[in-house]
C-alpha cells in the first residue's frame, strides 16, 4: 500500500463509503468512542477521519480536528461536521500538528490502511498530551496467529483494495515508547476486529 494508491482507491470509495461501512461498524464505533468518556471542551483528533462517520457519535462541546489524506473523503466529512469540527488534508504519518495538543485521539480503521501503521501511530501519539487517551478500532492479525501462505496471499489482494488485514497491533505500538494498554476488546468477526484503549502516562488533565 502506498499513499498514491490510497488516494485513487478512496476517491473511488468516497461516494458509496457511508452506505457500505456505516451499518457494519456503527455499534463498534459507538463502543470505541464511549470508552474515551469525552468531556465538553476536550480537544479530539480524528486521524484518518474519512467521511466522518465518527462525528455524530462525539458529544457536543468536544473540539474536533479531523484529518485525512483524501479530499473526496474529507469533503463528505465536512458535510457531517456541521461546523463542529476543523478539517485538514494531512498525511497521518506526518501530522502538521503540535506535540501534546490533544486530550484524546481516535484511530478508527486507519492503522491498517496507511502505508506505515507504526509511523501513523507514533505521530498521533506525539500529538497526545500526557494523561490523554487514544482509542483504536481496527482489524489485526492475532498476536499468536501464524501468517499462513494462503492468508498472506489473500491479504496482499485485500491490501490492494485499500486495507491490510495482516498487520499486528503490537508491531505498530512497540515502535513508540510509553504506551499503556488499558483495554483490548474483541469486536467484530470473532475478534479479528479489536477495540483498544490506550493511555499516555503522565500528568492527568
Ligand atoms: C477505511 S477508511 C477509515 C475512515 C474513518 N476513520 C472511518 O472509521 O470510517 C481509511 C481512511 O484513511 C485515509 N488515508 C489513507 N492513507 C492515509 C494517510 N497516509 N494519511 C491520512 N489518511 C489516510 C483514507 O483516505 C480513508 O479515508
Amino acid at each position: 500500500m502506498n499513499n498514491q494508491r490510497n488516494l485513487v482507491v478512496y476517491r473511488l470509495y468516497a461516494p458509496g463509503y457511508d452506505w457500505l461501512v456505516r451499518p457494519l461498524f456503527h455499534t463498534a464505533r459507538q463502543r470505541a468512542i464511549k470508552l474515551l468518556q469525552l468531556q465538553p471542551g476536550e480537544r479530539l483528533l480524528l486521524s484518518g477521519a474519512g467521511t466522518g462517520l465518527d462525528l455524530p457519535l462525539i458529544p457536543s462541546g468536544v473540539r474536533v480536528t479531523a484529518v485525512d489524506l483524501s479530499y473526496p473523503m474529507l469533503q463528505k466529512g465536512r458535510e457531517k461536521g456541521n461546523g463542529r469540527a476543523a478539517f485538514a488534508l494531512m498525511d497521518a504519518q506526518q501530522l502538521g500538528l503540535a506535540d501534546a495538543s490533544f486530550d484524546a485521539i481516535v484511530l478508527n480503521l486507519i492503522l491498517s490502511v496507511v502505508p506505515d501503521g507504526a509511523a501513523a501511530f507514533a505521530e498521533a501519539w506525539r500529538t497526545l498530551r500526557p494523561g490523554g487517551q487514544a482509542v483504536i478500532f481496527d482489524k489485526f492479525l492475532p498476536e499468536d496467529g501464524r501468517l499462513s501462505p494462503l492468508r498472506q496471499f489473500v491479504g496482499k489482494i485485500i491490501a490492494r483494495l485499500g486495507t491490510d488485514p495482516n498487520r499486528r497491533l503490537n508491531d505498530m505500538l512497540h515502535a513508540t515508547e510509553l504506551v499503556s494498554v488499558e483495554r483490548n476488546e474483541a469486536s467484530l468477526f470473532r475478534g479479528q476486529y479489536r477495540i483498544v484503549l490506550l493511555r499516555k502516562p503522565g500528568r492527568e488533565g
